[in-house]
C-alpha cells in the first residue's frame, strides 16, 4: 500500500519504492507538512517545534498558547490571510473583499489508480500502477473548499500533486493565486537549479542557493516560455549528478506558470509551483470548480542523474501518450532551413525524391503552403491550401511523394492569425485585443482567442479540411509569439489566459482522437514551450530553432534533466549553420543529432555525393540504435557548459548494451588527453567495443574510463558501442 493513514494520529504517509512523504491533520485541523526525502519508518511528527515567536501571529483557536504560529508550522498547501507571511500557495478574494481562506481537513479518501484532470494533462497510470490520496479542506465561513489531490506511482519515485479549488459558498470569489504544490523543509540547506534561457538558445542552467528573500521565476508570456522552463530541482548544497539529495518539480502545463523559492527567518526553506498569479483574477461563482495543473514531484537520494533518468521513464509512460509515445519515429527532412517559404510542390517532390534515396523516412512541409503567406507578414489563419503555389493539389503532392515510398508531414500554426488575412479582415474580434489601444505585434502576427470555442471550432474545421485531403501522417504544432493584449471580447478577463491554455488543449485532444496515427510534433519557435504539458499530446517537440550542433548539445543537456531524449525534436542543418554560422563537420552534426527523435533539415540536392553516403549510413545507424536512444537510461557524463568534452551514453535496461557518444569541445596544442568515465554498466561483466574488438571490465570503465583520442580539427566526435560478451 502506497498510501496509509493512521486514523488515532491523524498521519498520512505516502510511500514509493525509495522516498518518503508524510503529512498530518494537527488538533486545529490544520494540514502540515512533516517531511519528504530519503525513505523512513515511523512517524515523523516530532519534528514539528513549537517556540513563542515575535511578531508570528497565533490563531484564535490556539488560544493563549503563543507558540503555535502558522507563519512557522511547515504546511502542505499554505494560504493567505492565516497569520503565514512567508509565499502563499493559495490567494482568494472573498466577495467582502477580504484576502483570508482558512483551510481545515473535513474528510479524505484513497483510492486505487491515479486521479485524471478533466481538460488538462496529467500523469495517467493504470489501476495498480498508482493510488490516489484526495483531502478535502474548508474555510468553515466562506465554504470554499480545497480539494488537494495525490497520485503516488510507487515504483516509479513519483508523486503528483494537484488542487481544485471549489466555490461550495453562496457568493463568488475571485481566485488571485493558486499553486499545485508546495514543498516546505524545516531544515537543511539547498540549492535552486532553474533552466533560464532565449529563443534559440533554450534551456541553459542556473544553480544558486537558496537565500533570505525569494527567487521567483516564471512566465507571463502565456506560454511555458523559453526564458524559464516551468521546472526546477531543489538539490542540497553538496549535490553533483551522482551524489546527493535532490527533488524535482515539474509543472505540468504550458502556460504562465510562477515559481518561488523562499528561505524564511527560522532557515526553513519553501518552493511552491503553480499558475502565475499575474495577469489572472479567476472569479469562482456558487458551485464552479479551478483545476490547477499538476506538478510532478521526485526524490532522489543518488543525485542528477538519477533524478533525471526517473523522470525520463515517468514522462515517457506515464505522460507521453498515442502510437508514438513508444514506437520508434519516422527520421524526417523539413522543408524550413532548406527553402524557407521559396518554394512550390516541385520543390517538395524532388526533397521527398532525395529523401527516398537517403532512405529518410517522411518529408514535412514546413511554412508556406496555405493562403497569402510568401513570407512571414501574411496569411495566417487562411488554412487553405495554395494551389497556385504548389502547382498541384496537396492531395496530388502527397500521392506523388508516397509513390516514393515517403511519408508526408505537414506544418501548421492554428493559434495565429497575421492581421493581412481573410481572417483577420472577416473576424478582427477573433485576435486578443484590448479596445482602444493599439496591438502588441510579435513576428508581425496577433494570436487568436483560443479561450472561446466558437473560434478553436472554425480553426479545427479548416485545419480538418486540410488534413483530410490527403495520406497526413505528421504535423508540426507551431506556436511563434508570446501572448499580449490579455483581453477576450466575450468572458471574463481574468481568466482568459488560463482558457486559452485548456483551449489549446481541447483543440490538440481532438486533433489526437480525430488522427490517431499522426505524429504531431510541438513547437513554439523551437523549444518555447518545451514541457511536460505539450508532451501529454505531443511526444516530441523541437526542441530549439537553433539547430547548431555546438548549441544544441548544451540545450539538449539542459532539457534532459527533466524530458527523455524521444521527446527532443534534433535536425542535422547545413553549414555554415544559420544560427550562429559555424561550419561543424556532417559526423559530429549527426552524433548530436541522433541523440534526439532524428531527422534533417536542408537541402539534400546541394549535398556531394560522399555526404550523400555518410548520411545513409548516419541513417542505418541511427536505425540501428534508435530503441536503445528512446528507451535506454540515459546518463549525462560531462558537462557540456564547463568540461572540454560533451559525453553522455544510452543503457539498455539489462545494461548489456551500451551507446557512448563524445563530441571534444576544445582542442589545443599538445593537447591533454581526456578519460571518460562511463556509467551505469554491470561491474563484473566484460564489454566488448565493436569498432576496436578490444573488451574491458564493466567496472574499469566506470571507475578509469576511456582515454578519448586526441585529433586535430574542431569538435570530433565518437560514437562506442559495447555490449557485454556472449550475448546475442
Ligand atoms: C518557427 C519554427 C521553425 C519554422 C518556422 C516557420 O520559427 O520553430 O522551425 O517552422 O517557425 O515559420
Amino acid at each position: 500500500m502506497a498510501i496509509v493513514y493512521q486514523k488515532e494520529q491523524r498521519i498520512f504517509t505516502l510511500q514509493t519504492n525509495h522516498s518518503t512523504y508524510q503529512m498530518k491533520i494537527d488538533d486545529f485541523g490544520f494540514l502540515l507538512h512533516l517531511y519528504y526525502g530519503s525513505r523512513t519508518d515511523g512517524n515523523m511528527d516530532y519534528l514539528l517545534t513549537y517556540y513563542d515567536r515575535g511578531f508570528s501571529g497565533n490563531p484564535y483557536d490556539a488560544g493563549n498558547d503563543r507558540t503555535y504560529s502558522m507563519d512557522v508550522l511547515p504546511q502542505e498547501y499554505p494560504t493567505m490571510g492565516i497569520g503565514d507571511f512567508r509565499n502563499s500557495a493559495l490567494v482568494i478574494k472573498n466577495r467582502d473583499e477580504s484576502e483570508c481562506c482558512d483551510l481545515r481537513y473535513a474528510s479524505h479518501y484513497v483510492s486505487k489508480g491515479k486521479y485524471e484532470l478533466p481538460g488538462l494533462p496529467a500523469v495517467y497510470a493504470e489501476e495498480q500502477e498508482a493510488e490516489t490520496l484526495e483531502i478535502i479542506l474548508e474555510d468553515r465561513v466562506s465554504k470554499v473548499q480545497v480539494r488537494l489531490l495525490y497520485g503516488v506511482l510507487e515504483e516509479e519515485d513519483i508523486i503528483t500533486r494537484s488542487a481544485e479549488i471549489i466555490n461550495k459558498g453562496r457568493s463568488g470569489i475571485v481566485v488571485e493565486k493558486a499553486a499545485s504544490a508546495c514543498l516546505d523543509f524545516v531544515s537543511g540547506k539547498y540549492d535552486l537549479i532553474s533552466f533560464y534561457g532565449r529563443h534559440a538558445m533554450e534551456r541553459n542552467i542556473q544553480r544558486e542557493k537558496i537565500a533570505h528573500g525569494s527567487h521567483v521565476i516564471g512566465s507571463r508570456r502565456g506560454t511555458s516560455s523559453h526564458q524559464y522552463n516551468p521546472a526546477v530541482i531543489i538539490a542540497g548544497q553538496d549535490t553533483t549528478e551522482d551524489y546527493g539529495n535532490c527533488y524535482g518539480m515539474v509543472f505540468v502545463y504550458s502556460g504562465n506558470f510562477l515559481c518561488e523559492a523562499e528561505l524564511d527567518q527560522y532557515h526553513q526553506t519553501r518552493v511552491i509551483m503553480g499558475l502565475q498569479s499575474d495577469l489572472f483574477h479567476y472569479p469562482l461563482e456558487p458551485g464552479e470548480v479551478l483545476a490547477v495543473p499538476e506538478t510532478i514531484l521526485c526524490y532522489s537520494n543518488k543525485g542528477f542523474g538519477d533524478l533525471s533518468r526517473k523522470y525520463h521513464r515517468c514522462i515517457r509512460k506515464h505522460i507521453c501518450r498515442g502510437k508514438y509515445s513508444d514506437s520508434s519515429r519516422p527520421v524526417l527532412v523539413n522543408s524550413w532551413e532548406a527553402a524557407y517559404f521559396d518554394f512550390d510542390g516541385e520543390t517538395i517532390y524532388r526533397l521527398a525524391k532525395d529523401a527516398a534515396e537517403l532512405e529518410i523516412d517522411m518529408v514535412v512541409m514546413d511554412d508556406g503552403w496555405f493562403g497569402r503567406r510568401e513570407d512571414d507578414n501574411s496569411g495566417l489563419g487562411d488554412w487553405q491550401v495554395n494551389e497556385e503555389k504548389l502547382g498541384c493539389t496537396l492531395g496530388e503532392l502527397i500521392s506523388r511523394i508516397n509513390e516514393l515510398g515517403v511519408k508526408f508531414g505537414i506544418w501548421i500554426e492554428p493559434e495565429m492569425v497575421s492581421e493581412d488575412s481573410e481572417l483577420y479582415r472577416e473576424h478582427p474580434d477573433w485576435a486578443l485585443q484590448i479596445p482602444g489601444r493599439k496591438s502588441i505585434r510579435g513576428r508581425n502576427q496577433l494570436v487568436l482567442d483560443f479561450s472561446r470555442t466558437d473560434v478553436r471550432n472554425y480553426v479545427y474545421k479548416q485545419i480538418c479540411d486540410v488534413l483530410d485531403q490527403g495520406n497526413i501522417e505528421y504535423v508540426k504544432w507551431d506556436m511563434n509569439r508570446s501572448i499580449t493584449d490579455v483581453y477576450s471580447s466575450t468572458g471574463s478577463q481574468g481568466r482568459i489566459t488560463y482558457d486559452y491554455v485548456l483551449g489549446v488543449y481541447d483543440f490538440l485532444e481532438k486533433l489526437q482522437k480525430r488522427y490517431p496515427h499522426m505524429l504531431i510534433e510541438g513547437c513554439s519557435g523551437g523549444g518555447g514551450r518545451f514541457d511536460a504539458g505539450m508532451m501529454y499530446y505531443t511526444p516530441q517537440i523541437w526542441c530549439s530553432d537553433n539547430t547548431d550542433a555546438l548549441d544544441r548539445l548544451r540545450i539538449q543537456y539542459g532539457s534532459s534533466f527533466f524530458y527523455p531524449m524521444s521527446t527532443m525534436g534534433a535536425h542535422v542543418s547545413a553549414v555554415p549553420n544559420h544560427q550562429t554560422g559555424r561550419n561543424i563537420n556532417l559526423h559530429t552534426r549527426g552524433i548530436v543529432a541522433m541523440t534526439g527523435a532524428f531527422g534533417y533539415e536542408l537541402s539534400l540536392a546541394k549535398l556531394s555525393e560522399e555526404e550523400k553516403e555518410e548520411i545513409r549510413e548516419q541513417i542505418r545507424q541511427y536505425k540501428q540504435y534508435e530503441e536503445l536512444i528512446r528507451k535506454g537510461d540515459y546518463y549525462r557524463l560531462s558537462n557540456p557548459f564547463q568540461d572540454e568534452y560533451a559525453a553522455w551514453m544510452h543503457v539498455s535496461e539489462d545494461k548489456k548494451k551500451v551507446l557512448l557518444h563524445v563530441v571534444m569541445l576544445e582542442n589545443h596544442g599538445n593537447m591533454t588527453v581526456n578519460y571518460v568515465r562511463m556509467q551505469g554498466l554491470l561491474p563484473g561483466e566484460v564489454y566488448e567495443e565493436s569498432q576496436s574488438g578490444r573488451s574491458y571490465y564493466g567496472s574499469a570503465l566506470m571507475e578509469a574510463g576511456l582515454p578519448m583520442p586526441l585529433e586535430l580539427g574542431e569538435y570530433p566526435a565518437y560514437q562506442f558501442v559495447f555490449r557485454v560478451r556472449n550475448i546475442d
